[in-house]
């Protein structure tokens, strides 16, 4: 399913045409599609149903409240990494005794707020925080339902700045120290350890981490059980990739058939924590050229949406499918071809950075003042890692529901951008 499609020669996201949304919302403008957000999650439901997983969507990814709300009525549960993500699943109406909680550095406030959500469990990743969560509960007569996030020392090929399960970063702990606090944990009656967690990184293109993963996770969930810990939880993670450049990706089901049989050989609970997979591919941005410009051998389309909106490009050198919202040439099925009547060019933003950038030497379709540009694949790490930089006002979030559609997020104005600031 693809929800952003051309149909005569314009963009629209489901059954609504783009550029009249453009019109009146202004741009940047972030549009997301409820269908492919269902679709997206039903997919990864279907493929694990056999194990009957929780599948905590990972709200960071976009925090959107509608979205929560869209995903807790299909029946997604949540993964936080803070206490303000835990407030979001909260107001989204969710129930929070499905929520998984990681993060390396849990605060003593965000660990009370989560024992008193009654939380499903903390993912630890430290001997100190589960210290700091043995007497948080302690303190509140609680117990803590802990897994510990291990660092299996997996290289996922991701980019560098997006591993995680690698030896040597900060996140989880190494096998062996692991095990030693699993015997602690025995001797702490205001913990209980209920799981084991690996995040192995972001986005990962292939099966085999997960299948290493696994097939760790199995070993180690018995050697826990053995120690006299009753242990029903292997979460996986995030991590299943998506299609960037419109190229065949994994499906959900090709994780799944690494994933399954180890987790009912373990015999134990499986959660997930897919972010990307859901909410990726499931929105985009509309911007419009202000200007385009020849300089020095190369043409730049300079338009509204810029690295304050979307870092990515900027940030991890993510590569993000550009194309006119009416454009003089047809979208090409992949990225890389170069279609009669495109010319190389790279689309840049208003920002006083070089990096700021939303696409570099891509072939396009030519482009003047005031044309809508759509960038693909912005559902995830989109807004919710967008800033006020250069002191930008944020675009509208519209979520499109067939014909229709509803504002979720308003877009900012220049007070907004300095409510807080204190003048005397
Ligand atoms: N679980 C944990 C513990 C995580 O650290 C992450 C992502 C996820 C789940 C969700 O991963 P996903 O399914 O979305 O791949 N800003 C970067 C990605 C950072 C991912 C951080 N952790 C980007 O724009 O590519």
């Amino acid at each position: 399913m693809n929800a952003f499609q051309y149909r005569d020669g314009e963009l629209f996201c489901e059954d609504l045409a783009v550029a009249p949304l453009a019109e009146e919302f202004g741009t940047p403008l972030w549009i997301y599609s409820k269908a492919q957000l269902l679709h997206q999650l039903g997919q990864i439901q279907e493929a694990f149903a056999d194990v009957e997983p929780v599948i905590c969507y990972s709200v960071k990814a976009n925090s959107n409240l509608t979205l929560l709300r869209t995903m807790n009525e299909a029946g997604a549960s949540f993964d936080v990494v803070s206490g303000g993500e835990l407030f979001r699943v909260k107001q989204a109406g969710a129930d929070t005794t499905r929520v998984v909680f990681a993060g390396v550095g849990k605060t003593d406030d965000e660990i009370r707020f989560a024992l008193e959500c009654d939380i499903l469990k903390f993912d630890v990743e430290s001997e100190a925080e589960l210290d700091a969560i043995s007497a948080v509960a302690s303190s509140m007569g609680k117990v803590g339902r802990v897994a510990l996030r291990l660092n299996p020392d997996i290289d996922a090929k991701t980019h560098e700045k997006t591993t995680t399960g690698k030896k040597g970063n900060k996140f989880g702990m190494d096998i062996e120290r692991a095990g030693q606090l699993a015997d602690k944990v025995l001797a702490d009656p205001n913990l209980q350890l209920s799981g084991i967690h690996m995040h192995l990184g972001s986005p990962i293109h292939s099966t085999e981490p997960y299948e290493r993963a696994a097939q760790k996770a199995i070993e180690i969930v018995r050697e826990y059980r053995s120690k006299g810990h009753d242990i029903s939880w292997i979460n996986l993670g995030g991590g299943f990739a998506i299609s960037y450049r419109h190229e065949e990706g994994l499906s959900a089901s090709e994780y799944a058939k690494v994933i399954v049989p180890a987790v009912q050989e373990a015999e134990c609970r499986l959660a997930l924590e897919p972010g990307r997979f859901i909410a990726g591919n499931s929105g985009v941005l509309i911007s419009k050229v202000i200007f385009t410009k020849r300089e020095g051998g190369k043409l730049f389309y300079i338009q509204d949406g810029g690295m304050n909106d979307l870092v990515r490009p900027a940030m991890y050198d993510g590569f993000h499918r550009v194309w006119p919202v009416k454009p003089a040439v047809e979208m090409p099925a992949d990225a890389e071809s170069q279609p009669a009547g495109t010319e190389a060019a790279d689309v840049v933003g208003p920002i006083c950075e070089s990096c700021d950038y939303l696409a570099k030497d891509r072939f396009l379709p030519p482009m003047e003042r005031g044309d809508l540009l759509c960038t693909y694949s912005a559902g995830a790490y989109g807004t919710v890692m967008s800033s006020n930089y250069n002191s930008r006002p944020r675009g509208t979030e519209i979520m499109v529901d067939g014909d229709s559609y509803r504002i979720v997020r308003r877009k900012e104005n220049y007070e907004d951008l300095v409510r807080h600031e204190l003048v005397d």
